[in-house]
């Protein structure tokens, strides 16, 4: 659904990659998630697939189609995208902002109200409740869902989120995680999923892949990340959870 091939990206003519050389292919329906430290490339990754930024050289293809032989405007038609910080419009209600592409579409107000109502439920957050507020009137985690229903609005094939669950606490986000799961698979979206929490990447990815300093380290199920790491960070990475979870473990015994 979505290749990249020998993709790279430079700020500075050349002197500097923030993403070097990198080709990865993510099937239709698959959940890809995108982890590494920051400023390792993730965003700058994310935004060649939608052309918020173009690739200094490579070819990126979605659906088979060359992105770069797209209108901008039409290719983002089908690819959702949740920005990195919510990014809404400050000034408009929660209904306008996820109204906002299928207005750009032209649907009819009734379909597009209709569609309104049913994302915000979708996301948890009741159409009657919440339509009308701005966004500085809800708090950063329900910001993060308006974010994720927008980007849903259209019915867009393709999904690409920049960490749209950074801001919740650890409840709300794990429920957050499993309804969008659950989400994706019936929809049968193919989605990218940048992340800095390996537990998040791998509890909801089909595969994950592990940028450092613009370069892809590798791409693989947790198991295969886990059991055959083909570079130091990765296993360093595939640890944390782990490490973590043996150490909640240990000061659970000594309390108990
Ligand atoms: N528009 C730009 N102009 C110049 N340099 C940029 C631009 N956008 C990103 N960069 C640089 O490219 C590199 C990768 O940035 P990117 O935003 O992709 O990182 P990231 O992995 O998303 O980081 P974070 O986890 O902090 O969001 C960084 O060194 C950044 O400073
Ligand atoms: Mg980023």
């Amino acid at each position: 659904m979505i290749e990249l091939l020998h993709v790279k990206k430079s700020f500075d003519d050349g002197a500097s990659f923030a993403v070097a050389d990198t080709s990865l292919s993510i099937a239709r329906g698959e959940l890809l998630a995108l982890i590494g430290e920051s400023g390792s490339g993730k965003t700058t990754t994310l935004k060649m697939i939608n052309r918020l930024e173009d690739p200094s050289d490579g070819k990126i293809l979605v659906a088979g189609r060359d992105v770069l032989d797209q209108n901008p405007q039409e290719l983002r038609r089908n690819i959702g995208y949740v920005f990195q910080g919510v990014g809404l419009f400050p000034h408009h209600s929660v209904a306008r902002n996820v109204a906002a592409v299928p207005e750009l579409l032209g649907w009819s107000r009734i379909d597009i109200e209709a569609r309104c109502r049913e994302v915000c439920d979708l996301v948890g957050l009741p159409f009657d409740d919440y339509a009308q507020r701005i966004p500085s009137e809800l708090s950063g985690g329900q910001q993060q869902r308006v974010g994720v229903a927008r980007a849903l609005a259209a019915r867009p094939d393709v999904l690409l989120m920049d960490e749209p669950f950074g801001a919740l606490d650890p409840i709300t986000r794990a429920g957050l995680q499993e309804e969008f799961r659950r989400i994706q698979q019936e929809l049968g979206l193919t989605v990218v999923m940048v992340t800095h929490d390996m537990t998040e990447a791998m509890l909801m990815a089909d595969r994950v892949a592990v940028m450092l300093g613009g370069e892809l380290l590798q791409v693989g199920t947790a198991s295969e990340l886990l059991n055959r790491p083909a570079h130091p960070y990765v296993t360093q990475l595939m640890e944390m959870p782990r490490r973590r979870a043996e150490r909640l473990d240990a000061l659970m015994r000594e309390e108990g």
